[in-house]
């Protein structure tokens, strides 16, 4: 099978499937609607996916199921050949979800009330893991550049760190402001935490979603000690509903404690269908990915050319990662509220700035462009109505 722009053009009708992303938008903002919000893909996921489950369900009994070496070497097989990173089997832990990791790495390394660093604007259940475990936000913003740019404030996350911070969330590449960060900026922000003894837990969920020239480097290339990676098949192969991530830790004793409140959490994984899929994803999916990662480079220079076309005044952050386009929409004067109300009048919906943090975001969107190239100028059409009405 050719996964080519014909492929990805023919995208899936999602209607009907209790899709979050169609059928929840649907049913709060009218049928006509075009949801270009919630961070999964209108494409099919690879077939090898579809196959694996279909022989998987044919089996007509779906009792307690061991994960097996060969589960995990799948895993280990893609992060080697895509990331040029390696670990052992030892090395890694099932997770339900990414969230549900991030969660347990602030159960396990921090104390209630203790400070958690993260970078705002960031994925809002960075912000709302820190809320629910009863520890302190302690924020160090993102600089923005004029061009829409960002870049590490590391004076800002050495400045929490003095002030007692004990653990460090990093959104890798960066989910919203699509950055891919570079060795050295990860270097220069490792040497902080190492300095004041705080650890870190990566989200390298969106690893995957790299655009040339620019290279994803993973936490578990530069530092043994002090470092989780949180990774997983769903978003680069759109399986997230299957419930299956994984996380993977070098240190042995950092290890020892995220297991213990793993298992004293009650977190139990092991989903035959998401193990199974992400093995298949990971052991045949290479072809249908590098064809998705090539749609998806045409559709990050569709939405900058329709954007400074169609919306002079708005500034979309260059795309280095991820399929999520971060656009800055204040020099329209609307906050998200007004944002979100006119657009779902105009028959679109984008995730509001806000969702990513409150005081860095007022007036920003955020596009998901993991779509049939066709919707990308029909959503920017919609947009630029809903902010002329
Ligand atoms: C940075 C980031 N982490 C985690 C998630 C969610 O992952 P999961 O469904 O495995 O919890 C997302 C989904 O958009 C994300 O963008």
């Amino acid at each position: 099978m050719m996964f080519d722009r014909e492929y990805f053009d023919a995208g899936l009708y999602r209607v009907g499937t209790a899709c979050e992303k169609w059928d929840g938008c649907r049913a709060r903002s009218g049928a006509d609607v075009l949801p270009m919000w919630v961070a999964d893909m209108d494409f099919p996921s690879p077939p090898a996916v579809q196959e694996a489950l279909l022989r998987r369900a044919a089996h007509p009994t779906w009792g307690y199921t061991e994960v097996t070496d060969e589960d995990l070497d799948a895993l280990r097989g893609f992060w080697e050949r895509r990331h040029n990173v390696s670990f052992t089997r030892e090395e890694i832990t099932l997770l339900p979800c990414v969230v549900t990791g991030l969660k347990l790495a602030i159960l396990s390394l921090t104390k209630p009330g203790d400070g958690v660093i993260i970078q705002s604007p960031v994925y809002g259940p960075f912000r709302m893991s820190v809320e629910v475990t009863g520890r302190k936000l302690a924020d160090a913003p993102l600089r923005r550049g004029k061009d829409g740019h960002y870049t590490m404030d590391l004076e800002a996350v050495e400045a929490r760190c003095r002030e007692g911070a004990k653990l460090m969330m990093l959104c890798s590449p960066h989910n919203p402001v699509s950055r891919v960060w570079s060795a050295e900026e990860l270097q220069a922000l490792l040497e902080i935490l190492d300095r004041w003894g705080v650890p870190l837990v990566s989200d390298e969920i969106h690893a995957d979603f790299v655009y040339a020239p620019n290279r994803f480097v993973s936490m578990l290339n530069l530092a043994e000690k002090n470092v989780l990676s949180l990774v997983a098949a769903s978003k680069t192969f759109n399986v997230a509903g299957l419930q299956t991530a994984f996380c993977v830790c070098r240190d042995e004793e950092i290890r020892r404690r995220y297991r213990e409140t793993v298992e004293a959490s009650g977190v139990v994984s092991g989903n035959i269908f998401g193990v199974a899929a992400a093995r298949a994803a990971f052991e045949h999916g290479d072809d249908w990915l590098d064809g998705l990662l090539a749609y998806l480079d045409g559709n990050r220079a569709l939405l900058a050319e329709e954007v400074a076309r169609e919306l002079p005044k708005a500034v979309l952050s260059p795309m280095e990662g991820t399929y999520l386009g971060w656009i800055d929409l204040r020099a329209y004067g609307f906050t998200c509220a007004e944002l979100q109300a006119r657009t779902e009048r105009a028959g679109v919906v984008f995730t509001g700035g806000t969702f990513f943090g409150a005081e860095t975001s007022e007036g920003f969107l955020r596009i998901n462009i993991a779509c049939p190239s066709r919707n990308i100028p029909e959503a920017i059409r919609r947009l630029k109505k809903a902010l002329e009405a």
